[in-house]
C-alpha cells in the first residue's frame, strides 16, 4: 500500500486559459473551485492535499516582474491560509497542508494560527515548514536580502523548537470546563516557555488551548542535508523530487539513519515523491499526451517559461535570460532551492546545453507514469515495491494543468482502479489527519 497527496503549486490562477479551464481566470480567487478539488481529492482516498505559497511577484528573470504577470507564473497568489478552514468545511477527512515560511511568520504567530486551524479543522491541519529562497520575499519582510541557505536552515531549526515548545505550553489537564467549581482552566499547566534563541524570542504560553492533534502535522520540502536534519527532526511527511525508484530507496535509506540518530522511528516519516501522471483511455492513447507535452517544451513559451522557473528557483541570484541556450548549462545555481535546481540540471541525463536541459523530455517533472489507469496502477505499485515499500506520491497534476477534469481523471480514474487493488486506502478509519497519515489498515 501506499500513500498519496495532491500538490497545488499555489492559491493561484493556475490553469487560467487552457481547453478545460472553465472560468478561472475569474473563479480562482474565491473558494469554489478548490472545494470541489479538495472534495475530489478526499474522493479519492488522498492523504493530504498540500498548497505551496510563496509571497512575491518574481523579477530575477529579465530584470522585470513583466513576464511573471505576463503569463501569470507564480503570481499572482493569494494566502492560502484562510482557504483552510473553508477546504475544511466542504470536507470530512482528508488532511490540509498550507505552507508556512520561517522567515515570514513569528512562532507565536505561526503556533497560534496553527492551533486556531487544527480546532477549525478538526484535527485535519498540516504545516509545510519552508525557510523561503527569495531576496524578494526576505525585503517584503524587512530584510535586505534573504539570508544563505545554511543561517536560513538554522533559523528553522530554532522556529521549529520555538512553535513545538508554544504547542506544548498548556499541559494535559489544563482545561478544567468545571461549571460548579467554577474552573475554565488550571494555570498551573499553562506555562510560560521563555524561550530565546538566535533569531527568535518568545515567552509563551499560548493563549489558546491544544487542537485536537496538539501539534499539527509537520511537512518538510529540502533535501539539502540541512533539509534532511530539519525533516529527520521534526517532520511528520517530506515532499521529495525523486527520478527513480533507486533514488526513492536512496532517500528513504538516508532519511532512516537520520531518524534513528533523532531518537524517532523509520515509520514516524512518511515520503511523498512529487510525481506527473498522463492518464488516457489507452496505453496509447496516454502516451500520445505525453508526446504531445514533450513536444510543447519547444515552443517559445514554453521555453521562456522554463527560463523564467529556472530564474525564479535560482531564489533571485541567476537571470537566465542573459545565457546562450545552446551554450553549455551554466553551472551557477544561486541560493535559492538548491536541490531542486540540483534535480533539474542532474537529471536531465546527457543534456549539456540550456535549451536541452529545459526540453529534456520528463525534464521538471519528478517521477513519471504513462498509461491508463490499470498500467500506471501497477507502475505506481512496483515503484513504491522497488524503493523500499513505506512511502507514497505528490500528484501533481496530469499533463500540464489543474483542472477539475485533470483532478478527476486521477481521483474517479485512477483511484477507483488502486482502491480495487488494495494499493490504496479503503477508506478513512481514523479521526485526524496524522492518525490516517500513520495507518496502513
Ligand atoms: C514538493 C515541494 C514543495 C515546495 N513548496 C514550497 C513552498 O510552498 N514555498 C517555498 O518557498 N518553497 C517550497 N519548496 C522549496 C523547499 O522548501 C526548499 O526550499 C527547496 O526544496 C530547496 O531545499 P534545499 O535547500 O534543502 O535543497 C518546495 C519544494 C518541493 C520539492
Amino acid at each position: 500500500m501506499f500513500k498519496l497527496g495532491w500538490f497545488v503549486d499555489g492559491y493561484r490562477p493556475q490553469t487560467w486559459r487552457g481547453t478545460w479551464a472553465g472560468d478561472n481566470r475569474h473563479e480562482w480567487t474565491g473558494s469554489s473551485f478548490w472545494v470541489d478539488i479538495a472534495r475530489a481529492v478526499e474522493r479519492g482516498g488522498f492523504d493530504l492535499l498540500f498548497m505551496e505559497d510563496t509571497s512575491m511577484i518574481d523579477d530575477t528573470y529579465r530584470g522585470s516582474t513583466e513576464t511573471a504577470l505576463q503569463y501569470a507564473l507564480e503570481a499572482p497568489k493569494n494566502d492560502p491560509m484562510p482557504l483552510m478552514p473553508l477546504l475544511a468545511q466542504a470536507t470530512q477527512h482528508v488532511g490540509l497542508v498550507s505552507t508556512i515560511s520561517t522567515v515570514q511568520y513569528h512562532p507565536f504567530l505561526a503556533a497560534r494560527l496553527a492551533t486556531t486551524l487544527d480546532h477549525l479543522s478538526n484535527g485535519r491541519i498540516g504545516l509545510n515548514i519552508v525557510t523561503s529562497v527569495s531576496h524578494r520575499v526576505a525585503q517584503n519582510f524587512g530584510l535586505d536580502e534573504m539570508y544563505d541557505h545554511d543561517q536560513r536552515y538554522a533559523m528553522a531549526e530554532e522556529w521549529m523548537e520555538a512553535v513545538s515548545m508554544l504547542w506544548d505550553s498548556w499541559q494535559p489537564g489544563a482545561l478544567v470546563l468545571d461549571r460548579r467549581e467554577p474552573r475554565f482552566a488550571d494555570h498551573t499547566k499553562v506555562k510560560p516557555i521563555e524561550f530565546v534563541g538566535k533569531y527568535f524570542k518568545t515567552r509563551g504560553p499560548l493563549n489558546n488551548p491544544p487542537g485536537p492533534q496538539r501539534r499539527p502535522v509537520i511537512t518538510q520540502a529540502g533535501t539539502s542535508e540541512a533539509g534532511r536534519e530539519l525533516a529527520a527532526a521534526h517532520a511528520d511527511a517530506m515532499l521529495s523530487i525523486a527520478k527513480t525508484p533507486d533514488q526513492m530507496r536512496d532517500l528513504r535509506a538516508d532519511m532512516n539513519r537520520r531518524l534513528i540518530a533523532h531518537g524517532r522511528r523509520p515509520e514516524d516519516l512518511h515520503i511523498f515523491f512529487m510525481s506527473k501522471l498522463f492518464l488516457g483511455w489507452s496505453d496509447r492513447e496516454a502516451q500520445e499526451r505525453h508526446d504531445e507535452s514533450d513536444r510543447k517544451k519547444h515552443d517559445p513559451q514554453s521555453i521562456e517559461s522554463a527560463l523564467w522557473h529556472l530564474s525564479y528557483f535560482s531564489g533571485g541570484n541567476v537571470d537566465y535570460s542573459t545565457y546562450d541556450l545552446d551554450a553549455p548549462m551554466p553551472t551557477e545555481l544561486g541560493n535559492g532551492q538548491v536541490s531542486t535546481m540540483k534535480h533539474l540540471v542532474e537529471g536531465a541525463a546527457g543534456a549539456k546545453t540550456l535549451r536541452e536541459v529545459i526540453t529534456q523530455p520528463g525534464q521538471m517533472q519528478g517521477i513519471e507514469f504513462v498509461g491508463s489507469p490499470g498500467t500506471v496502477a501497477e507502475q505506481m505499485n512496483e515503484a513504491i515495491a522497488e524503493s523500499g515499500g513505506q512511502d507514497g506520491f505528490l500528484i501533481y497534476g496530469t499533463e500540464d494543468e489543474l483542472t477539475r477534469k485533470s483532478v478527476a481523471e486521477v481521483t474517479d480514474g485512477l483511484c477507483a482502479v488502486l482502491r480495487d487493488r488494495g494499493y490504496i486506502r479503503g477508506s478513512y478509519r481514523k479521526a485526524t489527519f496524522r492518525e490516517n497519515l500513520n495507518d496502513w489498515s
